[in-house]
């Protein structure tokens, strides 16, 4: 199936989402998430969820809570900074996923337009200096969050790479990123 990204719909869940027909066969703990907790974890304010809409197919989703990274692991960055504090502030991209079938159309890309546009109007209201993904040690997705998003790797455990983006840098030409 080709998705038409130009009429993509975002939306957040609400209780009467229906995310029954999500499927990511890649990763079945992100179809879990969605299809069993993403409500309960939004009423417990500890992630917020954004579905993308292709009529009225789900086609993707993305989660969202506050984070942070610690100043040490970003000491590399020329942040310009004087006297940085311990810990910097940082929107958490928490999850995301596109529907099994339908990778490699640019719902991804037009996805992480949208967190940036959210964290954007974050900074407006609170400080927020980075955007942070736990990336899966998986060779595409990091390709993706490092081509598309302008995220670089900072640390990694065994399982995940720990990537974040400067908002600060974004706009600037050298990440440069329509939102
Ligand atoms: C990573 C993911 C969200 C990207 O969404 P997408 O809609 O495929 O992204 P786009 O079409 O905008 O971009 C495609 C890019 O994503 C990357 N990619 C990662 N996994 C991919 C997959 N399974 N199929 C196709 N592209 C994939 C490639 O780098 C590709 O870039 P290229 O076209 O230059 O080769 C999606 O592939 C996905 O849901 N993967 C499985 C779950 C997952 O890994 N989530 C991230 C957890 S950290």
């Amino acid at each position: 199936m080709t998705v038409d990204i130009y009429s993509l719909i975002f939306s957040k869940l609400s209780g009467d989402s229906d995310v029954s027909s999500f499927a990511c066969s890649d990763s079945k703990d992100l179809e879990d998430f969605l299809r069993n907790d993403a409500k309960t974890r939004q009423l417990e304010k500890i992630s917020t969820t954004y579905l993308v809409h292709s009529g009225t197919d789900i086609v993707g989703f993305f989660s969202l809570s506050m984070g942070c990274i610690t100043s040490d692991s970003v000491k590399k960055m020329s942040l310009e900074i004087e006297d940085p504090p311990n810990k910097y502030p940082a929107l958490l991209l928490a999850r995301m996923a596109t529907k099994d079938g339908l990778r490699g159309q640019g719902i991804g890309r037009e996805m992480l337009k949208h967190v940036f546009a959210i964290a954007f109007r974050l900074t407006g209201q609170i400080g927020c200096r980075f955007v942070k993904v736990d990336a899966k040690r998986d060779p595409r997705a990091i390709r993706f969050y490092e081509n598309y998003g302008g995220f670089i790797k900072i640390t990694q455990t065994s399982e995940t790479v720990q990537m974040v983006v400067d908002l600060n840098k974004i706009g600037d030409g050298e990440n440069s990123i329509a939102v």
